[in-house]
């Protein structure tokens, strides 16, 4: 039985972490699968349960700068500069590890380690308690849409872990930006809240890697290679603030005999023609509220079997839009509706 903690619980949630067992943990951005970072045993469990593969590694997430300086080797000042910026937030940083410091289950047998602080205060405390850093997948099945809520947790997860520490909706609602401070200029290896241009306040030069990692390429981030966010309907991209676009797509959606979700603003839900469709799930009114609800929404759409098919909205690839987007194209592979006077057409098309 997987428990439901509450924040009175966390005492209960570091005991479980120290023996080694699972706890999901909230963070501002997506739920994680919580394990202490130092036990090898604890971490494995957490590619089973995830049915993850293990050549993927995993988030440390730590209460402090200081803890990362046990385990990893600060090739200039960029980590201090973007640590005193972002941290606690938003922003995961690569760092080459000092040998030995860390589990190859951890690394993925890599010489570098991911390394993160939370926002959430819930979480750091778990963290001090426990006395260890955590290491944290998003606590989904593997190639699910990561967990914005304890019960998207539970969906994927009940059984198979001792807890999860239920704070309510996580706030910015997808991942973290994963920067590769181990090159210079550092790499944008998945975008995330923390934006290049917000980067690029504090050091000289940011490069953006987060392209489509073809089958045969190595991957830097090995995250990306697999595939991902994926409900079970197959998702279309709209990119469009036009209701009757919106009105063609889910018409053309319904023509081939399936059950078909809409996944829009309220100013696309508002119009008149899909005022009354049923299958419908807001993304509210603009990008944050949309990067807010985007998992939620997708697995919303899991819940009814009938619908084989999902039309979702597309946004501007600015600020948080390049998030938002990354994850949205993984989703739907990559397949956009065009739609030009009514006329619908699939294209596959990587905007990255
Ligand atoms: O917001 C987040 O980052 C969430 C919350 C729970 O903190 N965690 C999360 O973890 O998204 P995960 O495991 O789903 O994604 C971590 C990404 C993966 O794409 C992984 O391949 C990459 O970070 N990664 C981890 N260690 C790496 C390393 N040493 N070098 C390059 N990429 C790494
Ligand atoms: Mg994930």
């Amino acid at each position: 039985m997987t428990q439901r903690l509450k924040r009175t619980e966390l005492a209960l949630a570091a005991q479980m972490i120290q023996a080694g067992e699972l706890v999901a943990f909230p963070t501002e951005t997506v739920y994680g699968l919580g394990a202490d970072a130092t036990n090898a045993a604890a971490v494995k469990k957490v590619y089973a349960a995830k049915g993850r593969p293990s050549d993927n590694p995993l988030i440390v997430h730590v209460s402090s700068f200081e803890q990362v300086k046990k385990y990893a080797v600060l090739p200039n000042d960029y980590a201090a500069t973007l640590v005193k910026a972002f941290w606690p937030g938003p922003l995961t940083l690569i760092l080459p590890i000092k040998h030995g410091a860390l589990d190859p289950i951890v690394t993925g047998g890599l010489k570098t380690a991911a390394f993160r602080m939370p926002r959430n205060q819930l979480t750091r405390d778990l963290i001090d308690l426990a006395g260890v850093p955590l290491v944290g997948p998003s606590a989904n099945t593997s190639g699910k849409p990561s967990p914005t809520l304890a019960d998207h947790v539970l969906h994927d997860l009940s059984g198979k872990i001792a807890g999860v520490l239920d704070d309510g909706p996580t706030d910015v609602g997808v991942e973290s930006t994963v920067l590769d401070l181990s090159v210079v200029p550092p790499v944008i290896l998945r975008p995330g809240a923390v934006t290049r241009e917000m980067l690029l306040q504090y050091i000289p030069d940011v490069l953006d890697n987060h392209h489509h990692v073809a089958k045969d390429e190595i991957p830097k981030a090995p995250g990306m290679k697999y595939k991902h966010y994926a409900p079970n309907a197959q998702v279309y991209i709209v990119n469009s603030t036009d209701p009757d676009k919106f009105q063609s797509a889910v018409k053309w959606g319904l023509a081939q005999n399936q059950e078909v979700g809409l996944l829009a603003t309220d100013a696309i839900i508002a119009s008149q023609h899909l005022l009354r469709f049923k299958n419908q799930f807001s993304l509210g009114e603009d990008i944050q509220s949309a990067s807010h609800q985007l998992f939620d929404g997708l697995r919303y759409f899991d819940l009814n079997p009938e619908i084989k098919l999902i039309i979702a909205q597309g946004f501007p690839r600015q600020g948080l839009g390049e998030a938002y987007m990354n994850r949205l194209e993984k989703s739907a592979g990559s397949e956009y509706l065009q739609i030009d006077d009514q006329q619908v057409s699939v294209i596959r098309e990587m905007t990255r």
